[in-house]
């Protein structure tokens, strides 16, 4: 499927979760056979040459992309966690959403010093959520230098503040 395909699998709707925002909802994509096969092999072409050992996802849309990644890798996956989900002692980041602030929390112990990893979310919106996922696994030991999305928002310029926190951006669609 051409990226335009798999955009027209995605469904908009207006005002959710707050008036004024325009939401991609991507789960009538998620539920599509071949739009999901098409996403995840996307994904892994755009994941080629960028020499990473594990990637690691964003609850929760971000877990359903990344585990699918890394099958198709062969590589491990690491849970970036909503607050209150680990049984174990975590670090956690605060950061901004497009509407509202949020927590994520990671288990170090699933990092192994200095593995390149590669972050996989659903869609990239003002990129607070990566930023804050790059900055837990660095803080873990981590090297993460790569984020790929199924989605950019450019409108919302997640790219450039990836960028300032040296993350590249790799988009199935804009
Ligand atoms: C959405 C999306 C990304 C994030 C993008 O997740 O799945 O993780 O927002 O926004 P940003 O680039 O402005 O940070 P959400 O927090 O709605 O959680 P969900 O996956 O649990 O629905
Ligand atoms: N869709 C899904 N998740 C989001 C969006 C959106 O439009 N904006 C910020 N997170």
């Amino acid at each position: 499927m051409t990226p335009d395909d798999l955009k027209a699998l995605v469904r908009t709707v207006p005002g959710f979760p707050k008036p004024g925002i325009l939401f991609r909802d991507i789960t009538t994509l998620i539920a599509h056979g071949e739009g999901l096969r098409s996403s995840v092999d996307a994904l892994a072409n755009l994941a080629n040459g960028l020499g990473a050992s594990a990637v690691a996802g964003i609850e929760a849309r971000g877990f359903i992309f990344g585990t699918a990644l890394a099958l198709e890798l062969g590589m491990g996956f690491i849970p970036l966690r909503k607050p209150g989900k680990l049984p174990v002692a975590t670090l956690h980041e605060d950061y901004a959403l497009e509407y509202g602030t949020a927590r994520l929390e990671l288990d170090p112990t699933l990092v192994n010093a200095d593995e390149r990893v590669l972050l996989v979310d659903d869609l990239l919106a003002t990129g607070g959520t990566a930023i804050a996922a790059a900055t837990l696994l660095r803080r873990a030991g981590a090297v993460v230098d790569h984020a790929l999305f199924v989605i950019d928002l450019p409108e919302l310029a997640g790219r450039t503040a990836l960028e300032d926190h040296g993350l590249a951006t790799h988009a199935v669609m804009a």
